[in-house]
């Protein structure tokens, strides 16, 4: 089986679709660097859904099994449900997610349902409109999302809520969303503020760990951890134990979890990441493009550079880290 140099495999393929959003979440876009000036791909440098594929069949037969559809928004890539209508090909493929701010998810439900798509991540960092206005950098309050999730639930998709965390700004919301979410039975996963991309002010005293995220949640709520072998998983699992629901940490800063790490990811323009936390991905574009590969050769090519992986940086993240020229989270994907 393919193996890294930590023994790691890949099964997860993150695949972001555009690297545009309609929010501006503040330790994602800052708007006082992503504003009106900020140079976004153009849609010519976006890798065509045809070039996506092949690089898709290459990953699935070196052992992915699972893909995320991610951004930016990826709602705003023109043909997006087409694409997912026909990842149904790839038969090997057990799992196909959609990350998404929410915005358009009620529109879209309907299409993305028919197209064969299961589940959604809806990203939402507090319901206090001023507070929800603030984060999203939009000034956008929480209803919009809320429909969205609820459309989605309707419409029979698995929904998931991830909320990021950030001390002095929406930790005040960690009970009032956990209450919201646990009273209709959707799992909301809290995620430690990350030091991705450059621009967001990120130090160690604005995170909350997930330790303290649990001591706040057991001032009121009864839960329990859910036992799960599986260590590939990034979110650690815990029940409420009344039943209504789960909730999730995702502690990538406290206590990371690049042992697991078995995920790849592909950057709009078509660059090949290895970690989150990369500052260059390899271009795939010249290899699809014009003078093409063979896809035997292509497959060869991702294989040998998932071999040569060594990336750990949150086991290994300290002061000395370079605090520049990382890849953006909205580039990459969350
Ligand atoms: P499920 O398939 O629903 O279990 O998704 P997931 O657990 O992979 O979570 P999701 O894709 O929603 O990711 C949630 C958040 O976890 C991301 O937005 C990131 O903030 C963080 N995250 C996910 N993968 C990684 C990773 O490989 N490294 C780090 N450091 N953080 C990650
Ligand atoms: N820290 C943690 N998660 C982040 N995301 C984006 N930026 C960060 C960050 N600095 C993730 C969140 C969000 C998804 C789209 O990307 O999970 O919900
Ligand atoms: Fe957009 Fe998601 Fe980044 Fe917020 S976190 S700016 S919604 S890509
Ligand atoms: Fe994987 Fe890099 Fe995140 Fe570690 S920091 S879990 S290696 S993506």
């Amino acid at each position: 089986m393919l193996q890294d140099q930590h023994g790691r495999g890949v099964t997860d393929l993150r695949i972001s679709l555009t690297d545009r959003c309609n929010l501006r979440c503040t330790y994602c876009m800052p708007k006082e660097v992503f504003g009106p000036d900020y140079v976004f791909l153009r849609k010519d440098q976006w890798l065509h859904f045809h070039e996506l594929d092949r690089v898709v069949e290459a990953f699935v037969e070196l052992g992915v099994r699972k893909i995320r559809l991610t951004g930016g928004e990826p709602l705003l890539r023109p043909g997006l449900v087409k694409y997912i209508e026909g990842m149904r090909r790839f038969r090997q493929i057990e799992d196909i997610a959609l990350t998404t701010n929410g915005l358009r998810l009620a529109e879209k439900v309907g299409d993305l349902r028919d197209a064969g798509l299961k589940r959604v991540t809806v990203s939402l960092d507090a319901l206090d409109a001023d507070l929800c206005g603030r984060m999203n950098g939009r000034g956008i309050g929480p209803n919009v999302v809320l429909a969205g999730i609820e459309a989605a639930r309707a419409a029979g998709f698995g929904v998931k809520v991830n909320m990021v965390v950030e001390r002095g700004a929406n930790d005040s919301q960690i009970l009032p969303m956990a209450r919201y979410f646990k009273e209709r039975g959707v799992t909301l996963r809290f995620i430690e503020f990350m030091d991705a991309g450059n621009y967001n002010h990120w130090s160690l005293e604005r995170v909350v760990s997930g330790r303290e995220i649990l001591d706040r949640l057991a001032e009121e709520l009864e839960f329990e951890p859910v036992d799960v072998s599986s260590a590939r998983e990034v979110a650690k699992r815990y029940a409420y134990k009344d039943g209504s629901a789960e909730f999730g940490l995702i502690t990538s800063v406290t206590q990371p979890f690049c042992g697991g790490c078995t995920r790849a990811r592909i950057s709009a323009d078509g660059r090949l990441f290895t970690c989150l936390f990369a500052s260059e991905g390899v271009d795939l574009k010249p290899w699809l493009r014009g003078d093409a590969l063979p896809q035997d050769e292509l497959l060869g090519r991702l294989a040998a550079i998932w071999r040569g992986r060594s990336d750990r940086y949150s086991e290994v993240r300290s002061a000395a880290t370079p605090r520049l020229g990382k890849v953006e989270m909205s580039y990459i994907g969350g």
